[in-house]
């Protein structure tokens, strides 16, 4: 349970700095607001990241990152997950899509890019990780040009009512961004963010999230990084295989999900960016998963 600003969420935004840094062959995504504001405890990343020294420095850090988060290719799970998101928003975009809601936000600094100021971006997060976000934004100075709302949640209590009453939604499509989030909560908080989606969102908004089966413990290297997350306070407790999180959504009437290997997601780049990179056994772990929120069924008890 959360009770502080996430650790993970810093996490993950000092590795989107350190995979913008990566040599052209190697670059799975690029950030460059990533790169300007990783927040504490990373943030001495950013002056070895920039300056003469910052392939070697590259490098020394990547092979950090792999000995603290004790699992080779989680790096590159973070980045190829935020390439693919952004891939698909770039997708949705170009379709007409306006509002864009972020659930579980913590460093995540797409709503401060140039190309989306006409977009309306709603970042739901914890108090605490959306206080140290925005005191981040303030250090740096970094104004939102277009529309922002921010709406602090506990995702493990009773947060629907909060943001209904917000008003932030509307009725406009939405396409939903739920990264790195569900992992980190229990069965019960998953299909009430689920069940929020439909009652609130209407027909023909999206959802994508990364997911992976958690509780398998033949998945070395993905217990590796449970255990390093939950070291944090931040244990995973939520995720499953393909076919039960298929069949979750099914009993939530989401068919014909659109679910992506991250192994599937790697070849697919290399090929396309002519990247040269490992296909690393925890990338067989994640998937990603893309629904159409297609009306309000009925609450599922
Ligand atoms: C690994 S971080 C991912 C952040 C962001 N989506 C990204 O990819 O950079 C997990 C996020 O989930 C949020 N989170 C986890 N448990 C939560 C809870 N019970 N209530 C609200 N937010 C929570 C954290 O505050 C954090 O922002």
């Amino acid at each position: 349970m959360l009770d502080q600003a996430s650790r993970t969420a810093a996490d993950v935004a000092a590795v989107r700095a350190l995979c913008s840094a990566a040599p052209p062959g190697q670059r799975i995504m690029y950030d460059a607001l990533s790169l300007q504001m990783i927040p504490p405890p990373w943030r001495f990343w950013r002056f070895m990241l920039s300056g003469p020294l910052r392939s070697i420095n590259y490098q020394f850090l990547r092979s950090c990152a792999h000995f603290k988060s004790g699992s080779r290719g989680m790096c590159e799970v973070v980045a190829l997950r935020y390439r693919h998101i952004d891939d698909q928003l770039q997708d949705a975009y170009e379709r007409g899509i306006r509002q864009v809601l972020l659930l579980g936000a913590g460093f995540d600094y797409r709503a401060y890019r140039p190309e989306y100021t006409d977009v309306h971006f709603i970042e739901v997060d914890h108090p605490a990780t959306q206080a140290a976000k925005l005191a981040l934004l303030d250090e740096h100075h970094v104004s939102t040009l277009g529309r922002v709302s921010y709406i602090g949640v506990d995702f493990m209590g009773d947060w629907a009512s909060t943001l209904q009453q917000s008003g932030a939604l509307g009725n406009e499509p939405t396409f939903v961004i739920w990264e790195g989030v569900a992992y980190y909560l229990d069965g019960q908080a998953v299909c009430y963010t689920l069940q929020t989606l439909l009652d609130q969102l209407p027909a023909d908004s999206q959802l994508i999230f990364d997911c992976a089966p958690v509780q398998d413990d033949s998945a070395r290297e993905l217990q590796r990084a449970a255990r390093y997350a939950a070291s944090h306070g931040e244990p995973m407790l939520w995720g499953g295989t393909m076919h039960e999180v298929e069949a979750l959504l099914n009993s939530f009437h989401l068919s014909t999900p659109k679910i992506h290997r991250f192994s599937d997601l790697m070849r697919t780049l290399m090929v396309e960016e002519s990247l040269s990179l490992p296909i690393e056994p925890v990338f067989d772990q994640f998937y990603m998963v893309e629904v159409v929120l297609n009306g309000r069924p009925p609450h599922i008890a």
